[in-house]
C-alpha cells in the first residue's frame, strides 16, 4: 500500500515511529514533512496529505499533531477527504468498515506509540464495509 504521511512539531517524534513501522511492513510511504520539532502551521502539511490522496498518489493518508483535533478540521474541509480523528483501535475499524475513512488523524500528545501503531495497523488492514446504508450515508456528505 501506498501511505502518504505528515506531521508538525508536535507529531514529529511519532511521525518518524509510524514510518518505521510502515517500512518495516512493506508500504510505500510518501514522507511529507515537517522535518523536525520546530514549530509550524499543522494545515500546511494537511494539506499535502489531502493532496496526495486526491491524486490518487497515495492508497490511505495518516496525519499528526500534538491533539490531531487540528489536523483532522484542516483535512476534512478538503472535498474528497474523510479524516477520522482515532486514539482507539475499535474507532479505527469502525471508520474505515462505516465510514472508508481515507486519512487517519491521531494525536501524539494523546496515545503513546504503542497504541498508536496498532490503530495504525487497524486501519490499513480494515477494508470498507461496502454495505448500501454506509455508501448511502457517506453521499450525502462528500
Ligand atoms: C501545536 O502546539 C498544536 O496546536 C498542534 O499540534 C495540534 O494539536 C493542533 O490541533
Amino acid at each position: 500500500m501506498i501511505i502518504s504521511i505528515a506531521c508538525d512539531h508536535g507529531g514529529y517524534e511519532l511521525k518518524l515511529e509510524v514510518i518505521e513501522h510502515l517500512n518495516s511492513l512493506g508500504h510505500t510511504v510518501i514522507d511529507n514533512g515537517c522535518e523536525g520539532t520546530a514549530s509550524c502551521d499543522y494545515p500546511i502539511y494537511a494539506k499535502s496529505v489531502t493532496d496526495d490522496i486526491n491524486e490518487k498518489k497515495a492508497d490511505l493518508g495518516i496525519l499528526i499533531c500534538g491533539t490531531g483535533i487540528g489536523m483532522s478540521m484542516a483535512a476534512n474541509k478538503v472535498e474528497g477527504i474523510r479524516a477520522a480523528l482515532c486514539h482507539d483501535v475499535f474507532s479505527a475499524k469502525a471508520t474505515r468498515e462505516h465510514n472508508n475513512a481515507n486519512i487517519l488523524c491521531m494525536g501524539a500528545r494523546v496515545v503513546g506509540p504503542g497504541l498508536a501503531l496498532m490503530i495504525v495497523d487497524t486501519f490499513l488492514e480494515t477494508p470498507f464495509s461496502n454495505e448500501e446504508r454506509h455508501i448511502r450515508r457517506i453521499s450525502m456528505y462528500s
